[in-house]
């Protein structure tokens, strides 16, 4: 478990948004955690130079990803696959608008990080959604639907592991997946941001599949996520494939910046020495998803799935019968991010997600909260 004093940034966009008020902020996705002693000291040494102009990634950090790469992931990436970047958000942006024209159809599952969702519309695409299905086994996808809808598309957005549900996608959903890609031509760009954070067993990038698949493939990952350090903005894009590299860094001209020095500093010393407090984290998480499972699934209310990978719980509330789960429980003092922003019109308004990334004493009281909210009912 990870030992820590907790006291919430005086600047943290999650804290701020309830502040003086006695809500407890579980809604954005970062943590509570302090980033890895390593981390903290890199940025020490860093900032104690006194120079910040312009920066670039130093060999050191590329040979470090591509370390990170052979060893977590097994899989084997060049140096100029690389394209470095201020946050996933942009890849997101930049992989919508690099591929094919204005009017193209972009599919992506829902629900989905909502940015997902905007990030066609604002690079005038068509967006094309299937609902993933919940059964016995819990979150999934529909192939047999998948087809109608990936036919129309030219690029797949994939959240992989899922930001909200929480799935590890397994090889055969990913082999399944891939040959939809291959059978209607789709370039895919895969979110990994979350690829540190399985819970139980390894992450296998999309990418991986198959040389042919890596070549239709664009990756985006962080150490921003695991490692606690999304303020620092340095994420990076690993594209096997010349034309779709080329394309993709021509439209990231005169609109997306260098990453910044600490932010390259801080990527540097986590993967390099953040992987024992890596672990530890895990236990915590692993254990706040027993909790937030097991106190959930107690109330009648209120289901939700085992987690595989995250450190979000996504909740179905629609037994609960009220009309907005999220406004109804920010009065009860628990700020959840609200599902209504995960997919078209209202098809999650009865949805919520609560971070659990946060100390066991603050989810412990979240938790009670939520039980007497829905007591009260
Ligand atoms: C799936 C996913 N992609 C991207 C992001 C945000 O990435 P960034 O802060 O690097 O823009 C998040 C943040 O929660 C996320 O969950």
């Amino acid at each position: 478990m990870i030992q820590y004093t907790f006291v919430p940034a005086a600047d943290s966009l999650r804290w701020q948004k309830y502040a003086g008020r006695d809500v407890i902020p579980l809604w954005v996705a970062d943590m509570d955690f302090p980033a890895p002693p390593a981390v903290i000291e890199a940025l020490q040494q860093r900032i104690a130079g006194g120079l910040f102009g312009y920066g670039q990634p130093l060999p050191s950090l590329v040979e470090t990803v591509i370390t990170h790469c052979a060893n977590e992931y097994r899989w084997s990436v060049e140096p100029d696959w690389l394209v470095w970047l201020p946050g996933l958000v942009p890849g997101l942006h930049l992989a919508c608008r690099s591929v094919g024209q204005a009017g193209d159809g972009v599919f992506t599952a829902t629900p989905v990080y909502p940015p997902f969702l905007s990030a066609p519309v604002e690079s005038q695409r068509r967006l094309l959604t299937l609902p993933l299905v919940r059964d016995e086994s819990g979150w999934g996808w529909d192939f047999a639907a998948a087809h109608a809808v990936m036919k129309a598309a030219r690029l797949f957005l994939l959240c992989h592991p899922h930001n909200p549900v929480g799935r590890a996608w397994r090889k055969d959903e990913l082999w399944q997946l891939a040959a939809l890609a291959e059978k209607y031509d789709l370039v895919v760009c895969s979110d990994e941001i979350h690829c540190d954070l399985t819970l139980n067993g390894a992450h296998q990038p999309f990418a991986t599949l198959s040389p042919e698949i890596a070549a239709r493939t664009i990756t985006l990952m962080a150490p921003s996520k695991t490692f606690n350090i999304a303020g620092l903005g340095c994420a990076f894009a690993i594209i096997p494939d010349t034309r779709l590299r080329e394309n993709f860094r021509s439209a990231m001209h005169g609109i997306v910046p260098h990453v910044n020095v600490l932010g390259l500093a801080a990527c540097e010393a986590a993967y390099r020495h953040g992987d024992v407090w890596r672990k530890s984290l895990l236990d915590s998480l692993r254990g706040n998803a027993a909790r937030v499972e097991q106190e959930i699934g107690k109330l009648p209310g209120l289901s939700m799935e085992r987690i595989e990978a995250t450190f979000l719980a996504w909740i179905d509330c629609r037994a609960l019968g009220i009309e907005h789960p999220a406004a109804f429980f920010e009065k009860a003092g628990i700020g959840l991010a609200d599902g209504r922003d995960f997919g078209p019109g209202n098809a999650y308004t009865q949805y919520v997600r609560l971070n659990f990334g946060t100390q066991r004493t603050l989810l412990d009281e979240a938790l009670a909260r939520i039980t007497r909210a829905c007591a009260s009912l």
